[in-house]
């Protein structure tokens, strides 16, 4: 039998967090590429594109720190029946947590490197800084962190296209798992 049509379902704290990253890593990219059609056809300043774009980066690095923690500590919870799919969703799974993470480290260098400090939304704070104002930095940074960018959407491409596959081909659980309901039975 598929071993996705019996695997357990995902904690409710795994589930809240993965929807909570697909809704940030959204408007983050809406932000992001359409940031020159946003502001050229409406009245929307650069400056508020990009506080979405990188203030919904850096939450994302936070949920993805937090996601990281708990899915290390909730391992040994993980099906008996490991298949060589499973070996590749889980690879698929690990290089997206690896780009999210560089991406948004990227991103925070290029605007230390522009002689800027990220700001901490509603608080006054500032985040410290990763490397100081560069100018010869940032050409390459934005170059590096464009190319992470589009590799991050070739994966999430084929994660999204998996996901639906198994539902609507393999017909199984997997995305069932991810779901807030109908839950087999949680880690
Ligand atoms: C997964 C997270 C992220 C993705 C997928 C992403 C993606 C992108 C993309 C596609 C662009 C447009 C590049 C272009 O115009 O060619 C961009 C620009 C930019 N991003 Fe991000 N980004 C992420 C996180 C962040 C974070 C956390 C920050 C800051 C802390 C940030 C800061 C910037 C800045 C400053 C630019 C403008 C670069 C320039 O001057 O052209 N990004 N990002
Ligand atoms: C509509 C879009 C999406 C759908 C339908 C979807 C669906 C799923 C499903 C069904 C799983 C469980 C796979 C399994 O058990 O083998 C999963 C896991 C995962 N997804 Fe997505 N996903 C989507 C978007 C995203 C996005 C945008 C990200 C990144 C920000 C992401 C990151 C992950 C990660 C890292 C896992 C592994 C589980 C974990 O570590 O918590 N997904 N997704």
């Amino acid at each position: 039998m598929n071993p996705a049509l019996i695997a357990p379902a995902y904690s409710r704290i795994r589930i809240f967090l993965h929807w909570l990253s697909v809704s940030l890593m959204l408007s983050l990219v809406l932000a992001g590429e359409a940031r020159h059609l946003l502001t050229n056809l409406t009245a929307i300043p650069m400056r508020s594109v990009m506080v979405v774009h990188i203030g919904g980066g850096m939450a994302l690095l936070a949920v993805t720190l937090v996601r990281a923690l708990v899915r290390i500590s909730s391992r040994r919870a993980r099906s008996a029946a490991f298949s060589l799919q499973d070996a590749c969703a889980h690879a698929v799974h690990l290089a997206i947590y690896v780009l999210i993470l560089g991406e948004c480290l990227l991103g925070w260098i290029i605007v230390n490197a522009k002689g800027f400090a990220v700001p901490m939304p509603y608080t006054g704070l500032e985040f410290p800084l990763l490397v100081s104002a560069d100018p010869a930095l940032v050409a390459p940074t934005v170059r590096v962190h464009d190319i992470f960018g589009w590799m991050l959407y070739g994966l999430l491409a084929l994660h999204i296209g998996a996901a639906l596959w198994h539902h609507f081909v393999a017909r199984d659980h997997t995305l069932a798992r991810m779901a807030w309901r109908q839950r087999p039975q949680a880690l």
